[in-house]
């Protein structure tokens, strides 16, 4: 068995292929991803990303391609060859997934505690002390006041969930996370924290990320590669600076002129 290190990929997606109806959503999208690497997907609306993303986190099954894992064992692992149970089981221990609007990651009826405490429990933590203060840990860590670990995020601001929403994500120690513009519901100085959160806990935690933007500054800020999305198609990809500052493809070059007119 080959082991693992930092010159294996931790996920090799190779050929996903998706179509609703008549219309291609992806077309033969291959990417790599490396232990501890950030990589952002970017492209304007209806390019993909999403789809792209939710066919690597096996949420939606697309039609060809595959998807290939390495586990804590550095045994690589088909993805799509699970069972579902054995994919329930790696999205909610390994992996993350953020979602935009972060209701739909939430329970937003019980307490944020039991958010938080609620992955850790499926992993069998039962003792409720240690749940309690796992939970109130992870609320600070998120900059929530733990004084509010009893109220249901309904309450909350949406900052406060998108914060507790990663709180409830990270709080197993994923070793890989899913992000679908997790930033981009929230106004500019709350999407700015954030940002600088994800940063400092990808960096800490050594964490893995795949995240969706259309937001080039986004990209720049977390991701040290990033592929570029245009038609279900990746039409470039590499280093973030090197994309950015020297961009190949002719629509990542309009992407990024865009951004910079004035
Ligand atoms: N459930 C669906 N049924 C039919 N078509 C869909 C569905 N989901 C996505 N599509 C189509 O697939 C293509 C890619 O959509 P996708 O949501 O992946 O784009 P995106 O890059 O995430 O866009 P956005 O930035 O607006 O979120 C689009 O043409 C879209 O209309
Ligand atoms: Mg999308």
């Amino acid at each position: 068995m080959d082991t693992p290190d930092s010159t294996s990929p931790l996920l090799s997606v190779r050929g996903i292929c998706k179509r609703y109806g008549d219309r291609v959503a992806l077309q033969d999208a291959s990417f790599d991803l490396w232990p501890g690497e950030v990589l952002a997907v970017v492209g304007e609306s209806g390019s993909g990303k999403s789809t792209l993303l939710n066919a690597v986190a096996a949420r939606s099954a697309p039609d060809a391609g595959s998807v290939q894992f390495r586990g804590r064992d550095g045994a690589l692992q088909d993805v799509f060859a699970m069972t579902e149970a054995q994919q329930r089981l790696l999205a909610r221990t390994d992996w993350g997934f953020v979602h935009q609007n972060a209701a739909d990651g939430l329970r937003m009826d019980v307490s944020a505690g039991a958010n938080v405490g609620e992955r850790l429990m499926g992993l069998g933590e039962r003792h409720y002390g240690r749940l309690r203060s796992t939970a109130a840990d992870w609320l600070q860590r998120v900059e929530i006041d733990p004084a509010r670990i009893d109220d249901a995020p309904r309450t909350f601001s949406g900052g406060m969930r998108q914060r507790l929403q990663i709180a409830r994500n990270l709080v197993t120690q994923p070793r890989l996370v899913f992000m679908d513009e997790p930033t981009s519901g929230l106004d500019v100085s709350v999407q700015a924290r954030l940002l600088d959160m994800l940063r400092q806990l990808t960096r800490q935690m050594q964490l893995a990320a795949i995240i969706v933007t259309h937001d080039l500054a986004v990209a720049r800020l977390l991701a040290h590669r990033m592929v570029v999305m245009q038609r279900g198609r990746v039409v470039e990809s590499g280093l973030t600076d090197q994309v950015l500052d020297d961009p190949q493809h002719p629509y990542t070059q309009l992407l990024v002129s865009s951004v910079l007119q004035p």
